[in-house]
């Protein structure tokens, strides 16, 4: 049993010619029950991402060497909870509550990109995550900015114009390490070496295995495969490094002149499934974490609640 197949024909006949027709989907607009079901799962975790994304690098805030980098680290972390909400508001037009998605994440129903269950061990990690982990979801909410939901696509396009400070910040730092002391080199190098294969982990598993991505481009959610935007990014990044004296840690790495990709070795998705499973570095860290700051912040949502109540009185009496 399907949801598709229950779908009336007609309707969803239109629905895949207008999307043929390239027209973008609004939240009034028909759709079938598995399009939606889709968004909202795909959104949703993408901003749970972005909230549990703020973790790692806002352990750095206190410790960062210097007022101008915690000056920029401060606002890449808020950045990051702004596309949260952004992205939470998007899936409150498909009809699902923001307090349902976050019951979701608290409970681990629902997932959050498996990079932010990696430690950051030195500051490197900070520059390296803003240069790896921003660049690479840059790459991927590229193709998201032209998804077939409306709603989505415009959160993408301003998020990337964020995410493009992200990455420069973080590869500033890099390559203000990079040219540093031999111990500043080695503590860079370190952090590439470590944040790598995990960021190559980022698209999602090869097309071949993943269960979604047929649908997903049908319906034109995704635009182009996980496969596809992995190898856009390691090319995008290959020279980057480059032009630091940075190395990635594969020794399979090598150019390809002909197709003029960077081709590169087997990934470990043994890794990537027992990170997913709740079982990588910090999975646990990471949701007490969460599970604390929603609990801190009830009185705040309780005093909006009975000021929202009081005002709805005071409009009442008024009208009366
Ligand atoms: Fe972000
Ligand atoms: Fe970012």
């Amino acid at each position: 049993m399907t949801v598709a197949a229950a779908e009336d024909p007609v309707k969803l006949a239109e629905f895949e010619a207008r999307l043929e027709r390239g027209e973008t989907i609004e939240p009034k607009d028909w759709m079938p029950e598995k399009y939606r079901k889709q968004l909202v799962r795909m959104m949703s975790q993408h901003a749970h991402s972005e909230v549990v994304g703020m973790l790692p690098e806002g352990n750095w805030i206190t410790r960062a060497p210097s007022l101008r980098r915690k000056m920029v680290l401060l606002a890449k972390v808020q950045d990051e909870g702004g596309h949260g909400l952004y992205i939470y508001c998007g899936t409150e037009t498909l009809g699902v509550g923001r307090e349902e998605l976050i019951e979701q994440l608290l409970t681990g129903k629902a997932k959050y990109s498996s990079i932010f269950n990696y430690p950051t061990l030195t500051w490197a990690d900070i520059g390296v995550i803003g240069w790896l982990v921003d660049g690479a979801a840059i790459v991927n909410q590229t193709m998201l900015a032209k998804t077939s939901y409306g709603p989505y696509a415009r959160a993408m396009i301003r998020i990337c114009k964020e995410e493009n400070f992200h990455k420069r910040q973080g590869y500033e730092i890099c390559t203000v390490m990079a040219k540093g002391t031999p111990a500043q080199r080695a503590m860079v190098q370190d952090a590439v070496n470590r944040w790598w294969w995990p960021s190559l982990m980022m698209f999602g598993p090869s097309d071949a295995t993943s269960p979604n991505s047929a649908e997903l481009m049908r319906w034109r959610v995704k635009r182009e495969t996980n496969d596809a935007l992995r190898q856009r990014f390691v090319n995008l990044t290959i020279p980057q490094a480059q032009a630091i004296g940075l190395s990635v840690p594969d020794p399979d790495l090598r150019y390809n002149a002909e197709t003029e990709n960077w081709e590169f070795g087997p990934i470990d998705w043994s890794e990537f499934q027992a990170v997913i499973a709740g079982n990588g570095p910090c999975n646990r860290e990471r949701m007490a974490a969460r599970r604390k700051a929603h609990a801190d912040g009830a009185w705040v949502r309780e005093a909006a609640e009975v000021h929202a109540e009081k005002q709805a009185a005071r409009a009442r009496e008024h009208a009366a």
